[in-house]
C-alpha cells in the first residue's frame, strides 16, 4: 500500500512560507489549514494567502479547510489549483453537491470528521469523495496529542473503503509522530498529516523517519 506524509504548515515560520515549502519539498503534499475563527476558534489564512502558495510550493498543496460554509468557499480554493481541497463534514450544507463541483474544477475531494463526529451518515457517500480525513485531535490547534479513541472510526472507514473497492484515501491529522503513525497505520490510514513533529528538527529528516515508521 502506497503512504503519502502531508506536513502541515501551520508549524511552519508564518512570516517565510516559501522558504518553509522549500524545506519540505521531499514530503508528497504541503497541507495547508485554512481557519476562520468561527468554525473552529482560531484564525490562520484565506484565498489570497493559498493562492500564492500555490504559486511557490514545490509540491501540491492539500487544502484543509476548518471553516463555516464550505459550500460557498471552498469551490474558490480548488480554483487556485490545489490537488486536493477538504471540507467538514459538521460545516457543509450538501456535501454530495460541493464535492461534485470541487471534482468538477479539477481537485480531489476530501471529508473531514472531528473525533466526535460518527462516520456512518457518511458511508452512503463515501464514493463522491477522493479522501477522508479524520480528525486525531480537536481541529483548531497544532501541538496537540493524538487521540487514540478515534482508532475504531478509522477501522471501520477502511473496512468500507476495502469493501467499495475504491481508491480513497484515509488521512488522519493531528499529533502524528513516529509512534503514532504506527496506530494509524496500523487501523487502516495511508496519508499521515504531520505539523509540529516535521518543523520542531530538520524537516527532510523528520519526513524521512514518519515514511520509515509508516511502513513498517
Ligand atoms: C489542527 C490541524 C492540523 C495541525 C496538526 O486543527 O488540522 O493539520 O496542523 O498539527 P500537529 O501535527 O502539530 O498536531
Ligand atoms: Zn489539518
Amino acid at each position: 500500500m502506497s503512504t503519502r506524509i502531508n506536513p502541515s504548515i501551520l508549524a511552519a515560520d508564518f512570516a517565510n512560507f516559501e522558504r518553509e515549502l522549500g524545506r519540505i519539498s521531499t514530503a508528497d503534499l504541503a497541507h495547508v489549514d485554512v481557519m476562520d475563527n468561527h468554525f473552529v476558534p482560531n484564525l490562520t489564512f484565506g484565498l489570497p494567502m493559498v493562492e500564492r502558495l500555490q504559486q511557490v510550493s514545490p509540491i501540491p498543496l492539500d487544502v484543509h479547510l476548518m471553516i463555516d460554509d464550505p459550500d460557498r468557499w471552498a469551490p474558490g480554493y480548488a480554483e487556485t489549483g490545489a490537488f486536493s481541497v477538504t471540507f467538514h463534514a459538521e460545516a457543509a450544507a450538501d456535501p454530495v453537491a460541493l464535492a461534485r463541483t470541487l471534482r468538477s474544477i479539477g481537485a480531489r475531494a476530501g471529508l473531514a470528521v472531528k473525533p466526535g463526529t460518527d462516520v456512518a451518515d457518511y458511508l452512503p457517500i463515501l464514493a463522491e469523495f477522493d479522501q477522508i480525513l479524520v480528525m486525531t485531535v480537536e481541529p483548531g490547534f497544532g501541538g496537540q496529542s493524538f487521540d487514540q479513541s478515534t482508532m475504531p472510526k478509522l477501522q471501520l472507514l477502511s473496512e468500507a473503503v476495502k469493501k467499495s473497492g475504491l481508491d480513497i484515501w484515509l488521512q488522519v491529522d493531528g499529533g502524528i509522530t513516529a509512534e503514532t503513525i504506527q496506530i494509524a497505520a496500523a487501523a487502516g490510514a495511508d496519508t499521515f498529516v504531520a505539523g509540529s513533529s516535521v518543523f520542531r528538527g530538520e524537516p527532510a529528516e523528520q519526513i524521512a523517519l514518519l515514511r520509515a515508521a509508516a511502513n513498517e
